[in-house]
């Protein structure tokens, strides 16, 4: 079982100014909840408890506000800064104490995963013991992600970050599981032309070895991205649609922890009423209720 995850929380969201201006991409709202929220649910029901956050000097200290050390919803929230943006493989370097040797999740702070039978896939993903395993998603727009290509028999034979003549529809999502070789890895990686440490090529070091394993997400999933305007503007309106329809709360670390026997009914009632009484605290209250 996995049990180490990062959520990479840096960047300058610059896609995002002047919202960005002054307050960290992954501390906006996305309906109800800071979007940090969503990425820290998904590894948690992945069954995750020890979580290293990764983010930019100025910004750590809102994220240790927030979130404090997770303790409260029985988990270990502990934090590490990235002072450059120079890609998503250097989380490894920069966490390579946290790792100490094990296996990891890491989740990029701006996806929103949502849908049905999703908990049992991430539950089944974190029983990776050795290679690396990755999930595809169709979209529209594959080249602006890293993209899978297929042969006939569905095996994967390539992956590419942002081609320009996409060879699938299937992108690479940004949640990904590895087994204890990928600081190893990670250090063999060289920066892409766009000066950065790839994933994608941290990941085609795995296939290489034969070891890298793609799922494929169904229609009934929701995976979406909230780097834009309008994607942020349409994660909130699919939270809230989802929410108001079926009265339940997606990503919120107080019920999923409790649902996870993390923390008792004592102490999600201590958490209802350590906040301000409104429509969060009640639906917590409620939670017990039900
Ligand atoms: C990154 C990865 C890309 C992946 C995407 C998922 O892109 O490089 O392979 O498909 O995340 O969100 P970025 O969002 O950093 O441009």
């Amino acid at each position: 079982m996995i049990s180490k995850g990062i959520i990479l929380a840096g960047g300058k969201g610059t896609r995002l100014r002047p919202l960005t201006n002054v307050l960290n991409k992954h501390l906006l709202p996305i309906y109800d909840k800071p979007m940090i929220y969503y990425p820290l649910c998904t590894l948690m029901l992945a069954g995750i408890k020890d979580i290293l956050l990764i983010t930019n000097p100025l910004d750590k200290v809102y994220f240790e506000k927030l979130l404090k050390n997770g303790e409260q919803w029985g988990i270990s929230i502990s934090y590490k800064l990235q002072v450059n943006p120079v890609g998503l493989v250097d989380s490894f370097l920069i966490g390579e104490k946290f790792l100490d040797g094990n296996s990891v999740a890491l989740i990029l702070g701006d996806n929103l995963f949502h849908g049905d039978g999703l908990i049992q896939k991430l539950l089944d993903m974190s029983k990776l013991r050795t290679g690396a395993k990755v999930l595809a998603y169709p979209v529209k727009d594959p080249e602006r992600y890293g993209v899978v290509e297929f042969n006939s028999n569905g095996n994967v034979l390539s992956l590419s970050e942002k081609p320009k003549f996409p060879k699938s529809n299937y992108a690479i999502t940004g949640l990904y599981f590895y087994d204890s070789t990928v600081v190893e890895r990670s250090k063999q990686i060289k920066p892409s032309s766009r000066g950065e440490l790839e994933i994608t090529d941290l990941n085609n070091l795995y296939l290489d070895d034969n070891q890298l394993s793609v799922e494929l997400m169904g229609r009934g999933m929701a995976w979406l991205d909230t780097g834009t305007f309008d994607s942020l503007y349409e994660a909130s309106g699919y939270i809230r649609t989802l929410e108001l329809r079926q009265g339940f709360k997606i990503a919120c670390p107080e019920e999923v922890s409790w649902r996870n026997g993390w923390i008792n009914d004592s102490q999600l009632v201590k958490l209802a009423n350590s906040s301000i009484s409104n429509d969060y605290s009640s639906y917590l209250m409620q939670l017990l209720e039900k």
